[in-house]
């Protein structure tokens, strides 16, 4: 009977993205890039030093980093294409694929320009952002793939995506709390994940905090789970994995202006025992 009603929560929550539009949720979510990511202290700022302090502290290193829910981002993987000669990306989403590999072929067939993304990653660097034609380039080069997953599988990707050793590091933003439909299938999800990493890789995982709802496209509502701090913790620790840092940035109320309902940001880096 639970199980039965874990599955139609799972199978609710498909349904409700077969809505999302890549270029709406890009236009919603990343587009007023120049500006904020000048702001000090807005959000993606915040976020891109997340990502920029945690791989280049020195622990997190090997050879291959997958990124969960890539969605049509590429953001979150800017920093980490230094680190890692391969890159894998994924989703669930056949719409979300083909958004990224319309980026990867560098052909104008892409919704968003990610340059101020590139840039602001390359400053962070101690780099001129003039160097963000480099960064493309070595980004463009270490994606090996861009395939289908499904965190709510035992086995969320094709069994021949990954080497048998699993990945040295996972990224993933935004995903588990936005497409699981309550706290036990988010902590499912992140046990799921975890069988794609090798003992001792790491996971960076960004999410919002205390958030219901938010917009998949204009009129596409897709209900969340909303998770706190404590809940996230508990959820990482029943899945095996040891908290190394947890950070937390505090929505302005007049930042919130996509249209969804989330309190606050997280930020985890944790290491798979
Ligand atoms: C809120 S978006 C996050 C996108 C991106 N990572 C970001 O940082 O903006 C959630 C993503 O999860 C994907 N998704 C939906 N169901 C999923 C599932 N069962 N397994 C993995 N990803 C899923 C969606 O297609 C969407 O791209």
């Amino acid at each position: 009977m639970e199980e039965k009603q874990a599955e139609n929560g799972v199978v609710a929550m498909a349904n409700c993205y077969q809505g999302f539009d890549p270029a709406t949720y890009l236009q919603i979510n990343y587009s007023p890039t120049p500006a904020d990511l000048e702001t000090k202290d807005s959000l993606e700022p915040w976020k891109m030093a997340c990502l920029h302090r945690a791989f280049t502290e020195g622990d997190v290193s090997g050879e291959l980093l997958v990124d969960i829910g890539s969605g049509p981002t590429l953001y979150q993987v800017m920093s980490g294409c230094e680190v890692f000669n391969k890159v894998i990306l994924t989703d669930f989403l056949e719409v979300n694929r083909q958004e990224l590999r319309g980026w990867l072929q560098d052909e104008g067939g892409c919704s968003l320009d990610w340059t101020p993304y590139l840039q602001h990653v390359c400053k962070l660097e101690g780099r001129q952002p003039s160097a963000w034609t480099e960064k493309a380039a070595k980004l463009r080069q270490v994606i090996m793939d861009i395939v289908p997953i499904d965190v709510h599988s035992p086995q969320p990707l094709a069994l021949d995506v990954l080497p048998s050793a699993g990945a040295d590091c996972l990224v993933s933003c935004y995903c588990l709390e936005s497409v699981s439909p309550d706290l036990s299938a988010f902590t499912r999800a992140l046990g799921n994940i975890g069988r794609l990493l090798r003992p001792g890789g790491h996971l960076l995982l960004i999410g919002t905090l205390r958030m219901s709802y938010y917009f998949g496209a204009h009129g596409v509502k897709i209900p969340t789970v909303p998770v706190n701090e404590a809940q996230v913790c508990a959820s990482l620790k029943e899945t095996g994995y040891t908290m190394i840092r947890l950070e937390v940035y505090k929505l302005p109320p007049d930042l919130n202006v996509w249209g969804d309902d989330a309190s606050d940001v997280f930020f985890v880096k944790a290491m798979k025992e």
